[in-house]
């Protein structure tokens, strides 16, 4: 892994030779420099019983930074930080600079940027609130196919910042790292990537690095809220919130460039021209796993990843957030983000099924893990976590 600030914000400049330029001149642009259709002045609300960037159609990129509380951060002083933050948040996904904001002018292109803040346990530690942590809030339990990197797993505090455009994710990071400056210290950070909008239909499923179509059989959190969100009226100050597992998961690309098409639509148990089950002519068909071919045996392959995740067990499902990462040749992956309300009954069977047997686990490795609770969101006049730390 790299180093926070030093490798992972540094980065290697790369100089593109040869490209085009192109004619930016030949776009009207306003003030703010957003272009006509202003999809960079879309905005997503701040406040409301729960946190933007869950239930948010996955916005184009994201950054996830992971801080480590500072010594001496205890309850009184993560208050503080949480009222920086949940101001910070709210001007910055409304288009607005951050209070002390050094670079104002970026604050004008928000493209859906959204916020989202998460807890680990040392948070309930340093605020001498131990009782208080949900009791699937502890590390994974470790997995076969896991090679954990600490540079990669862990964490005190997330900050998950999403936007349909990078310069407002950077501008936000940055606005909301620096201003926790005395409260935390970054310990990791990732960044990934889906398609740009406007590049793919509306409603397109993005595809993965490895090609494939990825999110079809995701649930809806507008349909099925009670998997991702604990009910708004559930005692305690969970209510409204959730919990997010980060995995980072390589990828061997130079591994999957040897399997040949019907290979690699056997691993998952779908097709790769269009997502569609092997069972199935669509994208959306319901996969048929009790099909058998010729042979007798199942036409999706009864280690094939599909077969492996799904479940009968309605509780065993969740939200999957992920997005792709690309941090140079070699080391490319998903950023594999799920939001449920509860890691121990929803998540964790299934990681545990696929660690068990799972074709794709030839190609993915998991470098990373992290998991965090995600306090409700703020009400009008509220900050965020207010609900577990007043
Ligand atoms: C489905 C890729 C890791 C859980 C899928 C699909 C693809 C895919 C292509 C089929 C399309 C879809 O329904 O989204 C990957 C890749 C991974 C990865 C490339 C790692 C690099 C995981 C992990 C979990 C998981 C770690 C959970 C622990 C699921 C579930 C489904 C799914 C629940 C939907 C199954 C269904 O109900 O049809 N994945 N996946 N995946 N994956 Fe993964």
């Amino acid at each position: 892994g790299a180093t926070f600030l030093g490798g992972a914000l540094g980065g290697a400049a790369v100089t593109l030779g040869g490209t085009a330029a192109r004619s930016a001149a030949d776009t009207p642009r306003d003030a703010a420099g957003t272009a006509p259709d202003h999809a960079g002045r879309a905005t997503v609300p701040f406040r409301g019983p729960r946190q933007p960037g869950v239930g948010t159609t996955p916005q184009g990129f994201a950054t996830l930074v992971a801080l480590d509380l500072v010594r001496g951060t205890d309850r009184e002083a993560l208050i503080r930080l949480m009222r920086i933050w949940t101001d910070d948040a709210e001007r910055l996904m409304a288009g607005r600079p951050g209070l002390t904001d050094t670079e104002p002018e970026l604050a004008a292109v928000p493209a859906r940027l959204t916020v989202t803040v998460g807890y680990g346990p040392g948070v309930f530690a340093a605020a001498d609130l131990a009782g208080r942590t949900p009791p699937w809030l502890r590390p994974l339990p470790s997995f076969g196919m896991d090679r954990l990197e600490d540079a990669w797993s862990g964490g005190d505090l997330l900050l998950q910042v999403c936007a349909d455009d990078p310069v407002a994710v950077s501008h936000a990071v940055r606005v909301l790292v620096k201003q926790a400056r005395t409260f935390a210290v970054g310990r990791w950070l990732q960044r990934g990537f889906r398609n740009s909008p406007g590049t793919t239909a509306p409603g397109t499923t993005w595809r993965n690095p490895m090609g494939q179509v990825d999110g079809t059989g995701n649930i809806d959190p507008a349909t099925e809220p009670h998997l991702v969100w604990h009910a708004d009226d559930t005692a305690g100050w969970l209510a409204g919130g959730t919990s997010v597992v980060v995995r980072r998961i390589a990828m061997d690309l130079d591994g999957w460039d040897e399997v040949d098409r019907a290979g690699r639509e056997n691993v998952i148990g779908r097709r790769l021209a269009d997502g569609a089950p092997l069972t199935g002519n669509r994208e959306h068909d319901e996969p048929d796993l009790e099909a058998t071919g010729p042979n007798g045996f199942g036409v999706i392959d009864f280690a094939a990843h599909i077969r492996r995740s799904r479940t009968d067990d309605p509780a065993e499902r969740f939200l999957r957030r992920p997005y792709g990462y690309d941090d140079g040749p070699g080391d490319t992956g998903l950023l594999f983000v799920s939001y449920q309300a509860d890691v121990d009954r929803q998540f964790v069977p299934v990681q545990r099924r696929l660690d068990e047997l799972d074709l794709l686990n030839e190609w993915t490795t998991p470098v990373g893990s992290a998991i965090f609770a995600v306090p409700p969101g703020a009400g009008p006049g509220e900050y965020l976590g207010q609900a577990l730390l007043e």
